[in-house]
């Protein structure tokens, strides 16, 4: 309980552990770029560093949130900072990639520090209530000894195992990959329904009452992945393509961006060009697979990746609002 830790990065997030770990009785130090926003923080009584150096000097454990693994490795990847940080503890809470995790704690241990990585699966409305959750990755040991500061901004917080870039996976898969989508299938939904002039009010009803079904609609997709039985026993993948088709027309005619029903249309493409048309919807997994493939030795890219993910949940979701509408 005695230890000391430093946040670096006082944005939205960054503000909101910083004050979880002050509230629960951490000595705490921040720092941020920009010095005005860790003004309110040091009104509570936190202390702010000058430097990156000085704050990680305060601590024994330092803990990053800022926009990205980029930044955080400009900001560490100094010989005073390396040899500061010798010895303590780096939880790295920005969200990033597996690749990008793992490269961290290879770094890490080759300067002596002891590396947690993690994500995030809350608003920073949420940190420091009973609700919020945190995942991490990485040493166990060290994952129950810093425990006490970790449930600071949560109890609900899990470890997933040693490989460190497992926090980072579940976190790219579930919230970039379907509740980002699922989103962005909800906002193209919205659209649709505003400018037909149905009521976004019976809309959102129907999306409510769609969402329950949904369990079970991902359960026997994830029986036909694990199978890898693609037999269309209900319809068939081109049968689906009609749905990113209707959003493409749809769009056409309404000025609305159909950029997302494009990529979708083109995955289906792909696969009933390959003579795959009668096989089951669940096939797209296998377009998407061979697309990572070709793409593998290029430098990671965010965006292409979240196309691929956006194509996947996309049609599930899209598809389901429209016969939902109807
Ligand atoms: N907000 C959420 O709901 C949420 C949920 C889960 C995970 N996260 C993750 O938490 C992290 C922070 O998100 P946020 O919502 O707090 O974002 P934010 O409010 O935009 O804050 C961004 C932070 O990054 C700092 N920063 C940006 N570029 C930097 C650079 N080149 N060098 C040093 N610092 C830099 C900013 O410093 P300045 O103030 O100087 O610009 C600021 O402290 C992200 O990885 C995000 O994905 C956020």
């Amino acid at each position: 309980m005695n230890q000391k830790v430093t946040i670096i990065g006082t944005g939205r997030m960054g503000s909101a552990l910083a004050a979880a770990l002050f509230n629960k009785g951490f000595a705490t130090t921040v720092w941020n770029r920009t010095a005005s926003k860790t003004e309110r923080l040091s009104r509570l009584g936190l202390r702010v560093a000058a430097s990156v150096l000085e704050a990680v000097n305060e601590a024994d454990v330092v803990i990053v949130n800022i926009n990205n693994y980029d930044s955080t490795v400009e900001l560490l990847r100094r010989p005073d900072i390396e040899s500061a940080l010798h010895g303590k503890i780096l939880v790295q809470l920005t969200s990033g990639t597996p690749d990008e995790a793992r490269e961290m704690e290879s770094w890490a241990r080759q300067c002596g520090i002891r590396y947690l990585d993690g994500a995030i699966w809350s608003a920073p409305m949420m940190i420091g209530t009973p609700q919020c959750m945190l995942l991490y990755s990485g040493s166990e040991e060290l994952f129950d000894r810093l425990k006490p500061v970790l449930i600071a901004f949560g109890e609900n917080t899990r470890f997933l195992g040693n490989e460190i870039g497992q926090a980072s996976a579940l976190d790219v898969a579930v919230l970039a990959g379907v509740v980002m989508n699922a989103l962005f299938g909800f906002f193209q939904g919205y659209l649709v329904c505003e400018g037909e002039n149905v009521p976004v009010e019976t809309y959102l009803q129907f999306v409510k009452n769609v969402l329950p079904r949904m369990e079970a609609i991902i359960t026997r997709y994830y029986g036909k992945l694990q199978s890898k039985d693609y037999t269309a026993d209900q319809s068939s993948l081109e049968g689906w393509s009609v749905g990113p088709k209707m959003l493409i027309g749809w769009g056409r005619n309404h000025g609305a961006d159909h950029c997302i029903a494009d990529a979708q249309l083109s995955l289906f493409e792909k696969a009933i060009k390959a003579g795959k048309g009668q096989s089951d919807f669940a096939y797209l997994c296998e377009v998407l697979r061979k697309g990572q493939t070709n793409v593998h030795s290029a430098p990671f890219n965010s965006l292409s990746l979240s196309r691929n993910c956006i194509a996947l949940s996309l049609v599930h979701v899209g598809a389901i609002f429209a016969r939902a509408i109807q």
